[in-house]
């Protein structure tokens, strides 16, 4: 299994009320498709990518009694992040158990599980390491057991009329880093974070691996400043806007560069706060 030590600081992002509110109308969704067709009991459940373990603790506490879960596993290939879904989960969960592994590297037990959530991760892997991570998880699954996943990372991610606010950030940010004297490092391919994908590729990419589709959807966030700063600061996020530059001055930079971009091209909302409007989109699917 392989071990990254690092500073995690998605956890932030992931505490804000936007976030949470968004996360949590799709793990209800996605608990409200397997209740409607039927599903009655849940016993082995995989959170991938699963970061604060934010996206597991949404899904249990809406979770219908009769629908608890008897094993969690939690893998994610930040040991920082480990730590931190375990001091989350451990409390509500009896039987939990930590996976420090990429997840194209996933080895369960064949036929072993009844869920696999992976929610706000699949975008950093490029179409081949997506396939090898779906057979995986096809694989771990029960016959009839379900994969879920999320991503504000696509083509109806960013609306139209938000664009402006990204160009305006990532303007301000390049600017901030040449005053300082920081030059671009990297140049080539892009982050795969910084490739959006349609929603058809996702919709599609589930019967690639021969699971059926059941469910695709959007959902709309309303993200306020505090919510800006949090992402923008997260490593990955800064890294894929703003490609070539050393991570830790990016994140910075595009931290800095929120409030004046959201000051000029976000909406008000009615407690006189700026707002831009992200979009996520959510995938059911389930093996035969
Ligand atoms: C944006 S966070 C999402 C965390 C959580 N699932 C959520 O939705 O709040 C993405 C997580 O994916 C993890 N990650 C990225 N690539 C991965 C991979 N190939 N295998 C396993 N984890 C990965 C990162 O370490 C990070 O914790």
């Amino acid at each position: 299994m392989e071990k990254h030590i690092e500073d995690y600081n998605y956890e932030p992002f992931a505490d804000t009320e936007e976030y949470r509110k968004v996360n949590g109308d799709i793990t209800r969704s996605w608990i409200q498709i397997m209740v409607e067709r039927g599903v009655e009991s849940l016993d082995r459940f995989l959170d991938i990518a699963t970061g604060a373990g934010t996206m597991a603790q949404l899904f249990f506490e809406m979770l219908p009694a009769n629908l608890r879960e008897s094993a969690v596993f939690c893998l994610d290939q930040s040991a920082g992040a480990l730590k931190l879904a375990k001091r989350r989960l451990e409390k509500e969960v009896d039987k939990l158990t930590l996976i420090n592994s990429s997840i194209q590297e996933l080895d369960l037990p064949p036929k072993s599980l009844d869920v696999a959530i992976w929610g706000n991760g699949i975008h950093y892997l490029n179409e081949e390491e997506q396939l090898k991570s779906l057979n995986a998880i096809k694989k771990a699954l029960k016959p009839g057991g379900w994969f879920f996943f999320n991503t504000s990372f696509y083509e109806g991610a960013r609306p139209e009329d938000t664009i402006p606010f990204y160009r305006t950030q990532v303007r301000n940010a390049v600017q901030f880093l040449r005053k300082q004297g920081v030059k671009r490092v990297k140049v080539e391919g892009k982050a795969e974070a910084a490739k959006f994908h349609p929603r058809s590729y996702y919709e599609e990419l589930v019967g690639k691996v021969g699971l059926d589709l059941v469910d695709a959807q959007e959902f709309a966030a309303d993200l306020t400043k505090e919510a800006w700063e949090h992402i923008s600061s997260f490593q990955q996020y800064a890294a894929g806007a703003l490609h070539g530059y050393p991570d830790e001055v990016a994140s910075d930079a595009m931290k800095n560069a929120v409030e004046p971009a959201i000051l000029l091209h976000g909406e008000v909302n009615e407690n006189g706060n700026h707002f831009v409007t992200r979009k996520w989109l959510s995938i059911s699917a389930r093996r035969a």
